[in-house]
């Protein structure tokens, strides 16, 4: 970017947000894996603001830890009982001017102890509301762009809406600049006539911003300090304020319930889905499909109907996810599938499958070519390249080499009540069906292990572990034990003298009489 970047960014996180109704601050609440005051600071960066700002108030703790551990370098400003968004942008400028004088000093200790400080922020400032979430960088970098060619001392960003009640209304002037903003309560007919509204995004000059500032009055319906009131005062200094504007409504729009929350959220995934398909990705259908902001997908990945990745997801080409199938902080190598699975935490290496009905827990790492089938349950384990667990088995804290063979129905009992241990599996192993491998235990290279066996002792390389006892019969128990029932009936049928061919061919010429309509030769 050629921008000349701002000298910082304030982000107003400080209202309430009651039509959320909720015990979450609005700020907070997310849409496409991030929070939406997430969405913002993301935004935010991308315009490479010397600092940022985020002025916070209602759930205060919450908000500022939230935006440092997002943003750590993020300056919180406190804003006081003062109502309103020219309020909060006060406060944020003064956090600002604290931080800039600071670090001025800081430098001048460093140097000459003589040499003046400066007296605050300078230059051009970002005004952004903590819950546009699709605002982007890009249209916030042209914003800054006009903002310097046109030498404005404020720059609004606005869009034309069909229904803009609610929103704060563009008044312009005969040559075109904007002469102030009312908001929809204190509109006159006329003025709510306007379908230029106000986004809540500008560019302020610092000087401008600040001396006009100190003079809003809090004259309104709402008896609140109105940025908006900047505006007017800016220009009956003669300074120039102009707007840009979006032709693209979705990205101002704010998130002041519930229902925009879900809508917004529908919009930005929808553009997600888009720009992954135009970057290579087959998306089956995009209308169940949900990919988060941070997700990363190389060319001729396929996503199936019904699939969600979320968080830190990468998917490598020639790889197929879904159908049905949620993701949250999985990688997937080249040319894996993984059908109708909920995994989180782990790595899925190149060629392997996973799936159906697979449950992936954190710190799985499945090698290249391993299989996972249905019906399996895997946590913190290794398990080598080529190797396989099919079907309904449990393997938690195992280690497992490569080319190994895990039976059917097996367990790996590693939870004694109190602590967790590993279970050690090497490589070409084939392990029973129905084992139970009771750790700390070890199986070796090209062990075998007999059906139904409880690994209690460690199997050594190329032994058979076997612990049933041999099969003993018990001949007719179910007969003089179980009388009567089905099972006993069927037993005795099955053990007495077999019919003669006469008696068979009587048996079935009485089934045809009893039930001509039964019999397929019948016509
Ligand atoms: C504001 C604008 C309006 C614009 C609309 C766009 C004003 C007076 N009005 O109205 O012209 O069309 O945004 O969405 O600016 N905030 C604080 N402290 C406060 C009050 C608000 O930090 O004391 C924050 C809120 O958390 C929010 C943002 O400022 O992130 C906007 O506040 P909100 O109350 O939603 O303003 P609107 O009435 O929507
Ligand atoms: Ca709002």
């Amino acid at each position: 970017m050629s921008l000349t970047p701002p000298a910082a960014v304030i982000v107003l996180a400080a209202g309430q947000g009651t039509r959320m109704k909720s015990a979450t601050p609005k700020v907070l609440h997310r849409i496409a894996g991030r929070s939406l005051l997430g969405h913002v600071l993301h935004s935010a960066r991308g315009v490479d603001p010397e600092r940022i700002a985020v002025v916070v108030r209602h759930e205060r703790d919450a908000v500022a830890a939230h935006a440092v551990e997002l943003e750590p370098k993020a300056i919180i400003a406190d804003q006081d009982a003062v109502p309103g968004t020219g309020r909060a942008v006060e406060c944020g400028l003064a956090a600002l001017d604290d931080a800039v004088q600071s670090s001025a000093l800081a430098e001048r200790d460093e140097r000459s102890p003589l040499q003046p400080i400066d007296a605050g922020l300078s230059g051009p400032i970002v005004i952004l509301a903590g819950d546009v979430p699709l605002l982007d960088a890009g249209t916030l970098a042209a914003l800054v762009e006009s903002h310097s060619v046109d030498q404005n001392a404020i720059t609004v960003l606005t869009t034309i809406l069909e229904d803009p009640t609610g929103y704060g209304r563009v008044v312009r002037d005969a040559d075109g600049q904007v002469a102030k903003i009312v908001e929809h309560r204190d509109a006159s007919p006329d003025e709510l006539a306007i379908k230029e509204m106000n986004s809540g995004v500008y560019v302020m000059d610092s000087e401008a911003l600040r001396s006009a500032l100190a003079r809003v009055d809090r004259e309104n319906d709402q008896g609140e300090v109105y940025l908006t009131d900047v505006i007017a005062l800016v220009r009956a200094d003669g300074q120039a304020v102009r707007a840009v504007v979006t032709e693209d409504p979705m990205l101002v729009e704010g998130v002041n319930d519930r229902v925009q929350l879900a809508t917004l959220g529908a919009e930005l995934n929808r553009r997600i889905v888009t720009e992954w398909m135009r970057a290579g990705v087959t998306v089956v259908d995009p209308s169940t499909t949900w990919i988060d902001g941070d997700v990363q997908l190389s060319p001729d990945v396929t996503i199936l109907p019904g699939t969600q990745l979320h968080g830190a997801t990468t998917v490598a080409t020639g790889a197929t996810i879904g159908p049905d199938t949620t993701l949250t902080d999985v990688e997937i190598g080249e040319n894996a599938t993984v059908i109708r699975t909920h995994g989180s935490g782990s790595r899925i290496g190149k060629g392997a499958t996973v799936g159906p009905f697979t449950y992936l827990r954190p710190g799985l790492d499945l090698g290249e070519r391993g299989k996972l089938g249905a019906f399996v349950e895997v946590k913190n384990s290794e398990i080598g390249a080529g190797s396989k667990v099919p079907h309904l088995s449990y393997i938690g804290d195992a280690t497992i080499g490569e080319e190994t063979n895990i039976g059917a129905a097996s367990v790996t009992v590693n939870y004694d009540g109190v602590n967790k241990h590993r279970t050690v599996i090497g490589s070409h192993a084939r392990t029973g069906a129905d084992n139970m491998f009771v750790a700390p235990v070890r199986v070796g290279d090209g062990a075998y292990t007999g059906a139904g066996t409880v690994v209690r002792r460690d199997v050594p390389a190329g032994a058979l572990g076997v612990t049933t006892g041999n099969q003993r019969n018990i001949e007719g128990w179910t007969t003089s034990r179980r009388p009567g029932t089905a099972a006993a009936e069927a037993a005795t049928r099955a053990t007495e003298q077999p019919l003669s061919p006469q008696a068979q061919a009587e048996a079935r010429r009485r089934q045809r009489e009893s039930a001509p309509g039964d019999d397929p030769t019948a016509s």
